[in-house]
Protein backbone atom coordinates (compact mmCIF):
# COMPACT_ATOMS: atom_id res chain seq x y z
CA UNK A 1 0.00 0.00 0.00
CA UNK A 2 1.72 3.21 -1.18
CA UNK A 3 -1.14 5.78 0.32
CA UNK A 4 -0.10 7.66 3.13
CA UNK A 5 -1.80 7.54 6.53
CA UNK A 6 -1.90 10.26 9.62
CA UNK A 7 -1.07 7.86 12.05
CA UNK A 8 -2.84 10.11 14.95
CA UNK A 9 -4.65 7.77 17.19
CA UNK A 10 -8.43 8.55 17.18
CA UNK A 11 -9.95 8.93 20.75
CA UNK A 12 -13.09 10.88 19.73
CA UNK A 13 -16.27 10.09 20.39
CA UNK A 14 -19.64 10.98 18.71
CA UNK A 15 -21.89 13.80 20.09
CA UNK A 16 -24.37 11.43 20.91
CA UNK A 17 -25.89 9.76 24.39
CA UNK A 18 -22.77 7.14 25.91
CA UNK A 19 -21.02 8.01 22.85
CA UNK A 20 -20.08 11.74 23.99
CA UNK A 21 -16.33 11.98 23.41
CA UNK A 22 -13.36 14.77 23.59
CA UNK A 23 -13.03 18.21 21.63
CA UNK A 24 -12.16 18.58 18.03
CA UNK A 25 -8.36 18.61 17.25
CA UNK A 26 -7.52 22.06 18.15
CA UNK A 27 -6.28 24.14 14.88
CA UNK A 28 -2.54 25.07 15.34
CA UNK A 29 -2.05 28.90 14.27
CA UNK A 30 1.27 28.92 11.88
CA UNK A 31 3.23 31.14 14.84
CA UNK A 32 5.80 33.16 13.43
CA UNK A 33 9.76 32.77 13.97
CA UNK A 34 12.19 35.21 15.37
CA UNK A 35 14.78 36.36 13.03
CA UNK A 36 12.15 37.18 9.92
CA UNK A 37 12.15 40.06 7.99
CA UNK A 38 12.09 43.92 9.55
CA UNK A 39 9.29 44.38 11.06
CA UNK A 40 6.78 47.32 9.69
CA UNK A 41 8.47 49.67 11.99
CA UNK A 42 11.63 49.43 10.17
CA UNK A 43 9.78 50.97 6.57
CA UNK A 44 11.08 54.28 5.46
CA UNK A 45 10.10 57.36 7.02
CA UNK A 46 9.38 58.77 3.70
CA UNK A 47 6.53 56.48 3.16
CA UNK A 48 5.87 54.50 -0.25
CA UNK A 49 8.64 53.49 -2.52
CA UNK A 50 8.48 56.19 -5.56
CA UNK A 51 8.34 53.52 -8.02
CA UNK A 52 4.81 52.46 -6.55
CA UNK A 53 3.49 55.58 -6.36
CA UNK A 54 2.71 56.05 -10.83
CA UNK A 55 0.29 57.52 -12.35
CA UNK A 56 -2.51 55.25 -12.39
CA UNK A 57 -1.72 53.53 -8.98
CA UNK A 58 -4.72 53.05 -6.76
CA UNK A 59 -2.36 53.71 -3.18
CA UNK A 60 -3.63 51.86 -0.94
CA UNK A 61 -1.42 52.52 2.47
CA UNK A 62 -2.45 49.26 3.87
CA UNK A 63 -1.63 47.65 0.96
CA UNK A 64 1.82 49.17 0.38
CA UNK A 65 4.54 47.76 -1.60
CA UNK A 66 7.74 47.54 0.47
CA UNK A 67 9.70 46.02 -1.80
CA UNK A 68 12.88 43.51 -1.00
CA UNK A 69 16.12 43.42 0.50
CA UNK A 70 19.24 43.08 -1.81
CA UNK A 71 19.13 39.48 -2.83
CA UNK A 72 16.02 38.61 -1.72
CA UNK A 73 14.46 38.77 -5.45
CA UNK A 74 12.57 35.66 -6.69
CA UNK A 75 11.45 35.26 -9.61
CA UNK A 76 7.82 34.81 -9.19
CA UNK A 77 5.89 36.91 -11.89
CA UNK A 78 3.36 39.10 -9.67
CA UNK A 79 0.08 38.50 -11.38
CA UNK A 80 -1.77 41.78 -12.53
CA UNK A 81 -4.46 42.94 -10.83
CA UNK A 82 -3.24 40.08 -8.18
CA UNK A 83 -3.89 40.20 -4.06
CA UNK A 84 -0.53 40.94 -1.79
CA UNK A 85 0.78 38.05 -0.67
CA UNK A 86 0.34 38.84 3.02
CA UNK A 87 -3.48 39.90 2.57
CA UNK A 88 -4.06 36.52 0.89
CA UNK A 89 -2.00 34.29 4.38
CA UNK A 90 -4.09 36.65 6.71
CA UNK A 91 -7.57 35.89 4.64
CA UNK A 92 -7.20 32.29 4.83
CA UNK A 93 -6.74 32.37 8.56
CA UNK A 94 -2.97 32.19 9.20
CA UNK A 95 -2.72 34.80 11.20
CA UNK A 96 -3.04 38.60 11.26
CA UNK A 97 -1.91 40.90 7.98
CA UNK A 98 1.45 41.23 10.34
CA UNK A 99 2.44 37.78 11.43
CA UNK A 100 1.79 36.98 7.99
CA UNK A 101 4.52 39.67 6.90
CA UNK A 102 6.91 38.01 9.27
CA UNK A 103 6.12 34.51 7.83
CA UNK A 104 7.35 35.72 4.25
CA UNK A 105 10.03 37.43 5.53
CA UNK A 106 11.58 34.70 7.04
CA UNK A 107 11.32 32.66 4.35
CA UNK A 108 8.54 30.14 5.45
CA UNK A 109 6.22 31.21 2.84
CA UNK A 110 6.23 29.48 -0.63
CA UNK A 111 4.12 30.43 -3.95
CA UNK A 112 3.68 27.42 -6.35
CA UNK A 113 6.95 26.07 -5.35
CA UNK A 114 9.37 29.35 -4.93
CA UNK A 115 9.76 30.83 -1.61
CA UNK A 116 9.08 34.56 -1.96
CA UNK A 117 10.61 36.99 0.64
CA UNK A 118 8.68 40.07 -0.56
CA UNK A 119 5.74 41.63 0.94
CA UNK A 120 4.94 43.17 -2.13
CA UNK A 121 4.06 40.05 -4.40
CA UNK A 122 0.56 39.62 -6.01
CA UNK A 123 -0.98 36.35 -6.67
CA UNK A 124 -3.86 35.03 -7.51
CA UNK A 125 -5.03 32.75 -4.76
CA UNK A 126 -7.86 31.41 -7.02
CA UNK A 127 -4.98 29.30 -8.92
CA UNK A 128 -1.36 29.95 -7.33
CA UNK A 129 -0.58 26.98 -4.79
CA UNK A 130 0.52 28.70 -1.70
CA UNK A 131 2.38 26.71 0.81
CA UNK A 132 3.23 27.81 4.58
CA UNK A 133 6.00 25.36 6.19
CA UNK A 134 5.13 23.52 3.27
CA UNK A 135 1.49 22.72 4.55
CA UNK A 136 -0.75 23.97 1.52
CA UNK A 137 -3.01 27.09 2.38
CA UNK A 138 -6.76 27.44 1.22
CA UNK A 139 -5.79 30.28 -0.52
CA UNK A 140 -8.92 30.77 -2.47
CA UNK A 141 -12.31 32.46 -1.01
CA UNK A 142 -14.11 30.50 -3.40
CA UNK A 143 -12.90 26.88 -1.92
CA UNK A 144 -15.73 25.31 0.93
CA UNK A 145 -14.65 23.08 3.66
CA UNK A 146 -16.75 21.72 5.72
CA UNK A 147 -17.23 18.73 9.01
CA UNK A 148 -20.68 17.05 9.00
CA UNK A 149 -22.17 15.18 11.55
CA UNK A 150 -24.72 13.01 9.84
CA UNK A 151 -27.38 11.82 11.53
CA UNK A 152 -28.73 8.27 11.53
CA UNK A 153 -31.87 8.64 8.78
CA UNK A 154 -30.16 10.59 6.38
CA UNK A 155 -29.01 9.06 3.03
CA UNK A 156 -25.54 10.12 2.14
CA UNK A 157 -25.82 11.65 -1.63
CA UNK A 158 -26.94 15.38 -2.64
CA UNK A 159 -30.50 14.02 -3.86
CA UNK A 160 -32.79 11.36 -3.58
CA UNK A 161 -35.55 10.86 -6.49
CA UNK A 162 -37.17 9.07 -3.43
CA UNK A 163 -37.70 12.25 -1.95
CA UNK A 164 -36.29 11.19 1.43
CA UNK A 165 -33.48 12.96 3.52
CA UNK A 166 -30.08 13.57 2.47
CA UNK A 167 -27.32 15.21 3.59
CA UNK A 168 -28.33 17.95 1.09
CA UNK A 169 -30.56 18.95 3.26
CA UNK A 170 -28.32 19.39 6.17
CA UNK A 171 -26.52 22.41 4.33
CA UNK A 172 -29.18 23.72 2.03
CA UNK A 173 -28.25 27.11 3.03
CA UNK A 174 -24.76 26.57 1.22
CA UNK A 175 -24.92 28.36 -1.89
CA UNK A 176 -21.50 26.26 -3.65
CA UNK A 177 -22.29 22.64 -5.15
CA UNK A 178 -20.49 20.58 -2.60
CA UNK A 179 -19.31 16.99 -2.78
CA UNK A 180 -19.34 14.68 0.12
CA UNK A 181 -15.87 12.57 0.76
CA UNK A 182 -16.99 8.89 0.25
CA UNK A 183 -20.68 7.53 2.13
CA UNK A 184 -21.80 6.53 5.48
CA UNK A 185 -24.62 3.68 5.01
CA UNK A 186 -28.30 4.94 5.61
CA UNK A 187 -28.01 3.67 9.55
CA UNK A 188 -24.23 4.99 10.08
CA UNK A 189 -23.74 8.30 12.04
CA UNK A 190 -21.05 10.67 12.21
CA UNK A 191 -18.22 12.32 10.15
CA UNK A 192 -18.54 13.09 6.48
CA UNK A 193 -16.55 15.59 5.03
CA UNK A 194 -17.81 18.21 1.81
CA UNK A 195 -15.81 20.77 -0.56
CA UNK A 196 -16.52 21.81 -3.46
CA UNK A 197 -12.47 21.04 -4.27
CA UNK A 198 -13.24 18.37 -6.57
CA UNK A 199 -9.16 17.39 -6.66
CA UNK A 200 -9.47 17.18 -3.25
CA UNK A 201 -12.63 14.68 -2.58
CA UNK A 202 -11.60 12.93 -4.72
CA UNK A 203 -8.55 11.42 -3.50
CA UNK A 204 -9.59 11.48 -0.34
CA UNK A 205 -11.95 9.39 -1.58
CA UNK A 206 -9.60 7.39 -3.83
CA UNK A 207 -7.89 3.70 -2.32
CA UNK A 208 -5.26 5.12 -3.38
CA UNK A 209 -4.15 7.81 -0.51
CA UNK A 210 -5.34 5.12 2.38
CA UNK A 211 -6.55 7.59 4.13
CA UNK A 212 -7.80 6.48 7.39
CA UNK A 213 -11.59 6.28 9.25
CA UNK A 214 -12.21 5.69 12.52
CA UNK A 215 -15.53 4.22 14.07
CA UNK A 216 -17.12 3.96 17.09
CA UNK A 217 -19.22 0.52 17.07
CA UNK A 218 -21.88 -0.36 19.85
CA UNK A 219 -21.34 -4.57 19.27
CA UNK A 220 -22.89 -7.37 20.80
CA UNK A 221 -20.08 -8.70 23.73
CA UNK A 222 -18.49 -10.39 25.31
CA UNK A 223 -15.59 -9.22 23.28
CA UNK A 224 -12.48 -12.23 23.34
CA UNK A 225 -9.09 -10.97 24.22
CA UNK A 226 -7.87 -12.01 20.84
CA UNK A 227 -10.46 -9.64 18.83
CA UNK A 228 -7.82 -7.10 18.23
CA UNK A 229 -5.03 -10.11 16.48
CA UNK A 230 -7.87 -11.62 14.61
CA UNK A 231 -8.80 -7.96 13.24
CA UNK A 232 -5.37 -7.00 12.66
CA UNK A 233 -4.58 -9.80 10.96
CA UNK A 234 -7.63 -9.62 8.88
CA UNK A 235 -10.65 -11.14 8.11
CA UNK A 236 -11.79 -12.75 5.07
CA UNK A 237 -15.41 -11.35 3.53
CA UNK A 238 -16.68 -12.22 0.63
CA UNK A 239 -15.13 -9.67 -1.75
CA UNK A 240 -11.82 -10.09 0.12
CA UNK A 241 -9.48 -9.42 3.35
CA UNK A 242 -10.13 -6.44 4.88
CA UNK A 243 -7.31 -5.79 7.69
CA UNK A 244 -8.46 -2.97 10.06
CA UNK A 245 -5.30 -0.69 10.94
CA UNK A 246 -6.17 -0.26 14.61
CA UNK A 247 -8.84 -2.11 16.99
CA UNK A 248 -9.45 -1.52 21.08
CA UNK A 249 -12.41 -1.90 23.38
CA UNK A 250 -13.35 1.60 24.80
CA UNK A 251 -16.20 0.11 27.23
CA UNK A 252 -17.45 -3.30 28.83
CA UNK A 253 -20.79 -3.33 30.17
CA UNK A 254 -22.58 -6.54 30.19
CA UNK A 255 -23.67 -7.89 26.56
CA UNK A 256 -23.02 -4.71 25.13
CA UNK A 257 -19.46 -3.47 23.80
CA UNK A 258 -17.85 -0.09 22.47
CA UNK A 259 -15.29 -1.12 20.43
CA UNK A 260 -12.92 1.46 18.69
CA UNK A 261 -11.82 0.67 14.90
CA UNK A 262 -10.10 2.43 12.51
CA UNK A 263 -9.52 1.33 8.74
CA UNK A 264 -7.96 2.61 5.55
CA UNK A 265 -11.13 1.19 4.18
CA UNK A 266 -13.89 2.27 1.99
CA UNK A 267 -15.59 -0.93 1.26
CA UNK A 268 -19.44 -0.38 1.42
CA UNK A 269 -20.47 -1.83 4.99
CA UNK A 270 -16.71 -3.00 5.65
CA UNK A 271 -17.10 -1.77 9.41
CA UNK A 272 -20.59 -3.83 10.10
CA UNK A 273 -19.63 -6.72 8.01
CA UNK A 274 -16.24 -7.30 9.53
CA UNK A 275 -17.51 -7.09 12.76
CA UNK A 276 -20.33 -9.25 11.62
CA UNK A 277 -18.18 -12.16 10.12
CA UNK A 278 -16.01 -12.46 13.60
CA UNK A 279 -19.38 -12.25 15.29
CA UNK A 280 -20.02 -9.40 16.83
CA UNK A 281 -22.76 -7.64 15.02
CA UNK A 282 -22.97 -3.62 15.36
CA UNK A 283 -25.88 -2.10 16.44
CA UNK A 284 -24.91 1.17 16.34
CA UNK A 285 -22.22 2.92 14.29
CA UNK A 286 -20.17 5.99 14.27
CA UNK A 287 -17.54 7.36 12.24
CA UNK A 288 -15.24 9.69 14.74
CA UNK A 289 -12.51 10.56 12.49
CA UNK A 290 -11.39 10.94 8.69
CA UNK A 291 -7.44 11.44 8.03
CA UNK A 292 -6.72 14.86 10.40
CA UNK A 293 -10.33 15.46 10.99
CA UNK A 294 -12.02 14.69 14.27
CA UNK A 295 -16.00 14.61 14.36
CA UNK A 296 -15.31 15.96 18.01
CA UNK A 297 -18.51 17.63 19.39
CA UNK A 298 -19.82 18.90 16.60
CA UNK A 299 -23.99 18.32 17.04
CA UNK A 300 -25.93 15.38 15.15
CA UNK A 301 -27.68 17.31 11.72
CA UNK A 302 -25.38 20.08 11.82
CA UNK A 303 -22.09 21.01 9.85
CA UNK A 304 -18.90 22.88 10.58
CA UNK A 305 -16.23 25.25 8.71
CA UNK A 306 -12.88 23.32 9.03
CA UNK A 307 -9.70 25.44 10.21
CA UNK A 308 -6.94 26.10 7.72
CA UNK A 309 -4.76 24.00 9.44
CA UNK A 310 -7.58 20.82 8.80
CA UNK A 311 -7.04 21.82 5.32
CA UNK A 312 -4.02 21.80 4.97
CA UNK A 313 -3.57 18.31 6.77
CA UNK A 314 -6.02 17.15 4.29
CA UNK A 315 -4.03 18.17 0.95
CA UNK A 316 -1.12 16.61 3.17
CA UNK A 317 -2.59 13.37 3.63
CA UNK A 318 -3.16 12.99 -0.02
CA UNK A 319 -0.28 14.91 -1.61
CA UNK A 320 -1.42 17.97 -2.95
N1 LIG B 1 -18.59 0.76 7.33
C1 LIG B 1 -19.89 0.44 7.46
O1 LIG B 1 -20.24 -0.71 7.70
N2 LIG B 1 -20.79 1.43 7.32
C2 LIG B 1 -20.45 2.70 7.06
O2 LIG B 1 -21.33 3.55 6.94
C3 LIG B 1 -19.08 3.01 6.94
C4 LIG B 1 -18.18 2.01 7.08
Amino acid sequence: MSGRRDGRRGTARPAAPKLAGPKPAAPKPAAPKPGGRKPAASKPATGRPAAASGPGRDFDDDDEDWGFEPGERDSLTDVPGGVRLQKVLAAAGVGSRRSCEELIGAGRVEVDGEVVRRFGARVDPRTQIIRVDGKRIPASEDLVYLALNKPAGVLSTMSDDRGRRTIADLVADRSERLFHVGRLDYETEGLILLTNDGELAHRLAHPRYGVLKTYLAEVRGPVPRDLARRLTTGVELEDGTVTADRFRVVEQAGSRVLVEITLHEGRKHVVRRMLAEVGHPVSRLVRTRVGPVSLGALRPGTSRRLSTAEVGNLYAAVGM
